[in-house]
């Protein structure tokens, strides 16, 4: 996978490293996003169907097996740019923890918070987050405490509330309103946000991916095969072969009460018309079936 920059992988890590967070416009291409757009069908609920899925929570839609689907977001998940990031960043052993393609509706409140922990507890081990932005961003932009890797572990709690925030460190807050294809990358120690908006018509799109040094666990790899060109050892050990992947895939909160009602309706429609019309006439045809069978057999 070859990006749209050229980035010098030096330069990204000391920016990560003495600005919390490195960021670029335009990382991806037009072709590229139009890729991933269309790979993942955003966002039909096909419930019941043989197929990787979004999951619809109260506040957007999540494809966290993006990449067993999307053939682009294989690639950018396993492209030397992130793999080579890491191995500077780190300089240890490190492992992929969990992607999403995602879109978050309007009105939806992310309170501040580090991507520190796993199942709501942190984590000491180190991290890092990449984000991709798949549509232009102009509102309900990612939002970043400057140098707030270093002080965010005294907040024992990974979510911090907004008045602490605007009292202590508003000055440091940095907006990314940035284009299509834009990259932001930051330490997981890092306090951030998706500033709230309401526009009822508009949504916000990103690709999500975390990574950190706990090799033990992480969420499930599922990858289509057609996909990989070429898989070395590093590139096993960063999906995880052969290791526990016992995390929940993320958003684990979502049931037939998170749906929208257009979807709720959706499934009542579907299943009216099942009960009245397609299973009456599949069991039908199949008692015919049964039929013939019988009679062929007794003949
Ligand atoms: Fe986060």
């Amino acid at each position: 996978m070859k990006f749209n920059k050229n980035l010098d992988i030096d330069e990204v890590v000391k920016s990560i490293k003495k600005n919390t967070f490195f960021s670029e416009q335009r990382v991806l291409s037009k072709e590229d996003l139009r890729d991933i757009h269309k790979e993942l069908d955003l966002w039909n609920l096909n419930l019941n169907k043989n197929q990787i899925n979004p999951t619809k929570t109260f506040n957007g839609w999540y494809h966290s097996m993006a990449m067993a689907r999307s053939k682009k977001v294989y690639e950018i998940l396993a492209s030397d740019f992130i793999l080579n990031t890491c191995e500077k960043y780190f300089k240890k052993s490190f492992r992929l923890k969990a992607h999403r393609v995602y879109s978050v509706t309007s009105g939806a409140r992310m309170p501040w918070h580090s991507d520190d922990k796993s199942s709501d507890k942190k984590h000491d081990y180190e991290g890092l987050i990449f984000i991709f932005y798949l549509k232009d961003v102009s509102k309900g932009q990612f939002q970043i405490i400057k140098d707030s890797e270093n002080f965010s572990k005294k907040f024992p709690d990974a979510k911090i509330e907004e008045r602490i925030i605007d009292k202590n460190y508003k000055d440091q807050i940095i907006d990314f309103i940035m284009p299509e294809g834009s990259m932001v990358i930051y330490n997981d120690k890092a306090i951030h946000r998706a500033k709230p908006y309401f526009d009822p018509f508009w949504y916000r799109t990103s690709l999500f991916i975390q990574v950190d040094t706990n090799i033990d666990n992480g969420e499930k790899t599922i990858i289509n095969p057609s996909f990989v060109k070429n898989i070395d050892q590093k590139k096993l050990d960063y999906f995880g072969f052969g290791k526990n992947s016992d995390l929940p895939h993320e958003p684990v909160i979502s049931g037939y009460h998170t749906l929208d009602y257009k979807d709720l309706f959706k499934i009542i429609f579907n299943s009216v018309l099942s009960i009245l019309i397609l299973k009456p006439y599949y069991l039908l045809r199949r008692s015919f079936i049964l039929k013939n069978i019988i009679k062929k057999l007794f003949r």
